[in-house]
């Protein structure tokens, strides 16, 4: 999977970037580009934003801007981009991410993640450039930095050879293993501590009970 970030930030990335998880990734043949459109854009003094049309706090990007950062690296009019490659832009009132969402995403050869800043994209961004707007919760951030990690972060971790074990992507939340329910709980050692007792029957080496277990708590903590 190919996952370009365009972002006024790229340092930002550098701790995601070593995560064990996103080294597996790369490694296995995945990338990470970071595109910054400070280094692309057409106006002088690296201008990227702008004040509102209309009044009102804040600043907003340019489209003509991204639109220059996108074709410098894409070379082709981003208009067309979208329909070669998901272009997601982050806001906070778009589709909420979730484990579906993060599937669907998971099958894609590439996508392209828009960050935002400030106020956020002039909305021609959204209108002319983007195929998705997908937002990681109703709460505004700062900027799409953390929200573009949060679903890098999360589709990933879907690719084979991102985790150890293959079993753990499959079998956490809200996967179809678990039918679609929460994960189960998880205990390690002490089997006691504090006389708070690991569950009797994770202890004993049933196979076929400790599953029928977690599958019970799974569809429990659904409730
Ligand atoms: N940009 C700012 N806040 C955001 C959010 N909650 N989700 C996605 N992008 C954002």
């Amino acid at each position: 999977m190919n996952i370009d970030v365009v972002t006024l930030f790229p340092e930002a990335f550098e701790w995601f970037r070593g995560q064990r998880h996103v080294v597996n990734s790369l490694a296995a043949g995945s990338t990470l580009t970071l595109i910054n459109p400070r280094d692309h854009t057409p106006l002088s003094g690296g201008q990227v934003d702008d004040a509102p049309f209309g009044g009102g706090a804040g600043m907003v990007l340019r489209v003509d801007v991204i639109d220059a950062a996108l074709r410098a690296h894409y070379g082709e009019d981003p208009v067309d981009l979208r329909h070669t490659r998901r272009v997601i832009a982050l806001t906070p009132s778009g589709r909420l991410l979730d484990e579906r969402l993060v599937g669907e995403l998971a099958q894609e050869r590439a996508i392209t993640l828009l960050c935002g800043r400030y106020e956020g994209f002039d909305e021609r961004i959204i209108e002319h450039f983007a195929s998705d707007v997908v937002s990681i919760g109703r709460y505004v951030l700062a900027g799409g930095e953390l929200p573009a990690m949060v679903l890098a972060d999360a589709v990933l971790r879907k690719l084979p050879g991102s985790l150890g074990h293959a079993a753990s992507a499959l079998e956490e939340s809200f996967s179809e293993a678990l039918g679609g329910f929460p994960e189960y709980p998880h205990y390690t050692r002490p089997a006691a501590y504090r006389g708070w007792r690991v569950p009797e029957v994770l202890l004993g080496g049933h196979h076929e009970e400790i599953q029928r277990w977690r599958l019970d708590q799974a569809r429990h903590r659904n409730q």
